[in-house]
């Protein structure tokens, strides 16, 4: 505390990242990074952009990054002028919540759910209500049939895993169509549908998206979002105000890269899809529940064990995981889909732990 702190400071609370523990030979299944990393290719093109042209400025609209994205969209309909680039979604949302979300109305989110929501919200000294998720843990359209500003929430869901189908998604834009709803699509590259397609139907529905999870570039600090081009403009006068140049040209040379590479996007993808296939089986038959997840990761309970202490006991192993002190889910571990291998490690460790 200081008496030179801004009056918002003193009341924020802020976000707290999981961990990324500086020890080598970790299993680390604690913050849904891909365990593949990036496509060749993206190395080679980061490579060829380490050079002379770092004494100049990127490309403050990061035109050809917006183009490479859009071109991956093309079969939604989508154009560069849908397309807002970030540094990391984490930067995307904290624009949206400022350049959207912010209403006289309170914001709508799940009371499970991406924690950093309600910290954009103190930051931006916005007012919102979370609507409880059904004792399966699974988002309720009809849950959020009142008066709002907005409504945001991931899909999947983190750190549940559980999606929406389409459907749902296009009724809850139907329902609401003067607010603003925001769906973060962090987790969407592992087997969930992505709204994308609606967009050009729904003026108010904005999709955000990461290149940290799906396309292993966590280290980049790249993502964007998509809708209708005011909310995009919204976007841009935010940036515009904030930051001219949240790209660097390192992460645009990355980042068209990953974007037109689709063949080693779609094999990790399927490879992370196919490991968590294998791993589900493997730990209901230790007695886990497990819900169902179309994400990078699962979320687990076992009944005769704390999380914490589940957490504990495989730290102790090397083994990092995901453990949130938060009412309705402290019973559950978060586990990152990681390689076969680290897989086959959790759940080794897991069986010695629970002999
Ligand atoms: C639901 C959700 N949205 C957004 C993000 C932010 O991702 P990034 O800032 O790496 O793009 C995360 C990160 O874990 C997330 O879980």
């Amino acid at each position: 505390m200081s008496e030179y702190w801004s009056e918002v400071v003193h009341r924020l609370t802020p976000y707290v990242p999981g961990e990324q523990p500086k020890m080598a030979n970790l299993v680390k299944l604690n913050t849904n990074e891909s365990p593949y990393g990036p496509s060749p290719k993206v190395l080679e093109a980061i490579r060829e952009a380490t050079g002379d042209s770092l004494r100049l400025y990127p490309d403050p609209n990061a035109d050809r990054l917006r183009e490479a994205i859009a071109g991956f969209y093309a079969p939604q309909g989508l154009e560069p002028g849908q397309v807002f680039v970030g540094n990391g979604s984490d930067e995307v949302l904290a624009v949206a919540f400022q350049a959207l979300l912010k209403h006289g109305r309170p914001l709508l989110f799940p009371d499970l759910t991406y924690s950093f929501y309600p910290v954009y919200c103190g930051l931006y000294e916005l007012r919102y209500e979370t609507v409880p998720l059904d004792e399966a843990f699974q988002i309720r359209v009809e849950d959020y049939r009142r008066p709002c500003g907005g409504i945001i929430f991931p899909n999947p869901n983190a750190p549940t895993g559980r999606w929406l189908p389409l459907e749902a998604i296009e009724r809850l834009l139907g329902e609401h169509p003067d607010a603003p709803v925001v769906i973060d699509e962090a987790y969407v590259d592992f087997g969930c549908e992505t709204a994308t397609g609606l967009i050009n139907r729904h003026p108010n529905l904005l999709v955000t998206h990461t290149l940290s999870k799906g396309r292993g570039l966590a280290g980049l600090r790249l993502g964007f979002a998509l809708g209708q081009r005011p909310l995009v403009e919204a976007l841009d006068r935010v940036k515009n105000s904030f930051n001219s140049y949240p790209i660097d040209r390192l992460a645009m040379a990355g980042g068209i890269a990953a974007m037109e590479d689709r063949a080693y996007f779609d094999q990790t993808r399927q490879a992370i899809q196919a490991s968590r296939g294998r791993l589900v089986p493997e730990l209901e038959g230790l007695g886990f529940e497990v819900l169902p997840s179309l994400a990078n990761f699962i979320f687990a309970r076992h009944p005769a064990h704390a999380g914490a202490d589940l957490a504990a006991a495989l730290r102790a192993r090397g083994i990092i995981v995901r453990h949130f002190r938060l009412p309705r889910v402290e019973a559950f571990l978060r586990i990152t889909i990681g390689t076969d291998a680290q897989c086959r490690i959790l759940a080794d460790a897991l069986r010695e732990i629970l002999a």
